[in-house]
């Protein structure tokens, strides 16, 4: 941004009214490159003479408000003629829309008073020179057709309503944020998709079918007569009756009204929002006009980044389920990691983040995603290191300081570090990633136990009976369990950044020496005897499937008693008829633990299980992404809950990191960042058939197919980019270590 610009507004209230800013520039000479580099509090369109200048909606994004903004360039050469208008149309968006669990902050007067742009646009003419227009108080304020967009619940348009100038802009004296160049991926438009059904519900409401669930919006291509209405809602089920189904939706009317002009064909679609949707209802239509699929389109909107990775197998539902967790990662991931698009919430709960981040990291490209979301994460963090449970941070809610929440700010830059290899960007993360290390250690009366405090614990697992969220498993030990698995992650990240961690590791032997003594009896997991700080609401266990798995996934047992534990998460998954019990913390690690335990055979059985809970009942459920409760919709076609049921939440789509890292066997050592080094050690099981994988990484793609052969032996074909040293541990064959080709095994 060049110095001089000045963060402009309108003098007047306009209430929700979008404001457009303009400015009228006549060429000097012959014009050889011009760019323009733009931000807003609120979201912006630029336009120039009239035509949207790049291809990113909801732009400037999301950051942490309080501390940054990301500012957007433009090429804008092709754009400008002898005589150009620049116009920065002007939307409430993050900074200045309904955004969390306050209503009351943003009512009307906040949006009108508070959102600015600034802008400057530098010409380059053939002859050498330069000129810069910079917005300031020569920019003149426009109406729009744009009476209304929140983020919840939708845009309002109006093509009959008059285009008016309103006035010349005010300079805005308020403190700003600091600008920034674009960290993140830019948000973009992608896959467009037509309606392949147009319901008639019991109820009688017209309802549109897109066949997948998704975060984006419908465009409409429609002729009518002035002053005709369409009103859409949007939703992503439809109720056991066939009818739609918006109580999930809590306060968000995910509603978009557009009044027509009647003047030719007419293309109306949301600028300033977005929605999470798979039916949309007609409640206003024209009466005399015929729905037809082809005037709906829906259009997906995410952040731009590269798919790196694809799977497939013999088991038509597992495929579907892979597709599901894409379209979970596509929905959730519009510029910040989000728990869902479409309620009252679309937060960047940490938590889910901590959860899917390594399957994140092989679908698609996430490295700049999550170096930005960090950024701001540190940028939050208390003076104390505690990292809040939404980030960023919306008003005052920043929801709790929770373990397994909390320590995405250790797990996430570890988890990109490992999946792309800078070493930068943990060093960029490193202090944070220690504060919040030694937030826990301060933490409560013992030092080396992470004990009180409110946590979300194993949330919406299911041993704590119905309608509880926080699950059975005491949270004390939960988080004391965290606190050992953040630290050594510490330890690890310090080693790979040359520095001395001797602190750490003798704070992680404290650690893992309290933890047994406090959480540990005969060899397996136990109550804590102090009050956990949920006791009152829900039954608290110390022994539960998610209290195994994490001591076995990190590490808190003696060799002596890994069979024992193993032996008894067999028997507890047995005593719930072959099922599991885990939430969000316990469920991403459960099947690493079987196989990693001797009982892949177990792990299969329960990514095959197809009684609630698992993965396929919502699969054979028609679920197209990932639900965030285990039977968001029951057997029977009911709810679960009316406050807490999201069917596109992306946590419990972690289990890809097993599919790929354990049933492919494609895994990175830890001296393998980035995919330098490999190991591939596939777990073929008759029950799919066959698997094939890949991933397309800074070295080349690494890829694993295995299927069984008439004779019940099974072919593997391995493929290793050149460069990259790859130890292949195929059951029946002595370990090879190969680099560069594709590897052939038959056992
Ligand atoms: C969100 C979750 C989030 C949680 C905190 C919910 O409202 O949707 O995904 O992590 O709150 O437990």
């Amino acid at each position: 941004m060049e110095q001089n610009a000045k963060w402009i507004k309108a003098e007047q209230n306009l209430g929700s009214l979008s404001p457009e800013f303009r400015k009228e520039y006549v060429a000097k000479g012959t014009i050889k490159k011009a760019t323009a580099t733009v931000t807003a509090m609120g979201v912006y369109n630029l336009y120039v003479n009239g035509a949207k200048a790049g291809n990113a909606v909801m732009a400037p994004f999301w950051t942490s408000y309080p501390h940054r903004v990301q500012e957007q360039t433009y090429d804008v050469t092709d754009l400008m003629g002898e005589k150009t208008t620049f116009g920065i149309l002007l939307g409430k968006g993050w900074a200045m829309g309904r955004v969390g669990y306050s209503r009351a902050k943003y009512v009307s007067g906040f949006f009108a008073e508070n959102a600015c742009v600034i802008g400057s646009i530098r010409v380059e003419y053939a002859d050498g020179t330069v000129d810069v227009i910079n917005t300031d108080n020569t920019w003149q304020v426009w109406s729009s057709q744009i009476l209304d967009s929140e983020l919840y619940d939708g845009e309002t348009v109006d093509h009959t309503a008059e285009i008016k100038h309103l006035g010349t802009a005010v300079i805005d004296e308020n403190k700003r944020p600091e600008i920034i160049p674009q960290q993140g991926e830019l948000v973009t438009e992608h896959e467009r998709i037509f309606p392949c059904e147009i319901i008639k519900t019991p109820k009688g409401e017209t309802v549109l079918d897109f066949g997948q669930n998704l975060a984006g919006y419908v465009e409409i291509r429609i002729r009518g007569k002035r002053g005709d209405r369409i009103v859409l809602t949007h939703a992503e089920v439809l109720d056991r009756d066939g009818n739609f189904y918006t109580e999930n939706l809590r306060s968000a009317a995910n509603r978009n009204v557009y009044t027509l002009s009647g003047e030719g064909e007419e293309t109306f679609k949301p600028t300033f929002c977005f929605q999470g949707f798979r039916y949309v209802r007609l409640d206003e239509f024209p009466a005399d006009v015929e729905v037809r699929p082809e005037n709906f389109t829906a259009i997906v909107i995410y952040s731009d980044m590269k798919r790196t990775g694809d799977f497939s197998c013999g088991n038509e539902k597992i495929n579907q389920l892979y597709s599901n967790i894409i379209w979970g990662q596509r929905g959730n991931f519009i510029d910040v990691p989000t728990d869902c698009p479409q309620r009252d919430e679309r937060l960047g709960w940490t938590g889910d983040a901590e959860v899917f981040c390594r399957t994140a990291a092989i679908n698609y490209d996430v490295e700049n995603f999550f170096r930005k979301w960090l950024t701001d994460m540190a940028l939050e963090q208390t003076p104390e290191g505690g990292v809040w449970g939404i980030v960023p941070g919306v008003g005052r809610c920043g929801g709790r300081i929770a373990t397994g929440w909390a320590d995405a700010a250790v797990i996430c830059p570890w988890e990109i570090y490992r999946a792309y290899g800078d070493k930068e960007l943990l060093r960029q993360n490193y202090s944070m990633m220690k504060k919040w290390i030694g937030y826990m250690h301060a933490f409560g009366e013992d030092e080396f136990l992470f004990v009180g405090g409110f946590h979300y614990g194993d949330w919406l697992a299911m041993d704590a009976g119905y309608g509880v969220y926080e699950g059975a498993t005491q949270t004390d030990l939960i988080a004391s369990a965290f606190f050992a698995y953040s630290t050594e992650l510490v330890i690890r990240a310090g080693r790979i950044l040359g520095e001395d961690v001797s602190e750490f590791e003798e704070l992680y032997q404290n650690v893992r020496n309290a933890f047994r003594a406090a959480f540990m009896k005969d060899g397996l997991p136990t109550m804590y005897p102090k009050a956990d700080a949920f006791a009152t609401n829900r039954p608290v266990k110390g022994l539960t499937q998610t209290s195994i798995v994490l001591v076995l996934r990190f590490g808190l047992y003696e060799e002596s008693e890994r069979q024992g534990l193993i032996d008894k998460l067999a028997e507890l998954i047995a005593e719930n008829d072959g099922r599991m019990t885990t939430g969000f913390l316990g469920t991403p690690h459960i099947l690493h633990v079987l196989s990693q335990n001797g009982r892949g055979d177990l792990a299969y059985d329960l990514l095959l299980q197809e009684k609630a809970p698992s993965w396929l009942f919502s699969v054979n459920h028609g679920a197209t992404t990932i639900w965030e409760h285990w039977d968001s919709q029951k057997e029977d076609g009911t709810f679960w809950s009316t406050d807490m049921n999201s069917f596109n939440h992306y946590a419990y789509g972690a289990v890809y990191d097993w599919i790929f890292g354990v049933a492919l066997g494609i895994d990175i050592p830890d001296d393998g960042a980035g995919y330098q080094k490999i190991t591939v050690s596939p777990l073929p099981d008759r029950r799919l058939g066959f698997a094939k994988g890949s991933i397309e990484t800074r070295h080349g793609k690494v890829a694993s197919h295995w299927f069984y052969l008439p004779d019940g032996q099974v072919r593997y074909e391995i493929t290793v980019p050149a460069g990259v040293e790859a130890t292949i541990n195929v059951a029946g064959i002595p370990q090879q270590t190969v680099s560069g080709g594709t590897f052939v095994y038959i056992a």
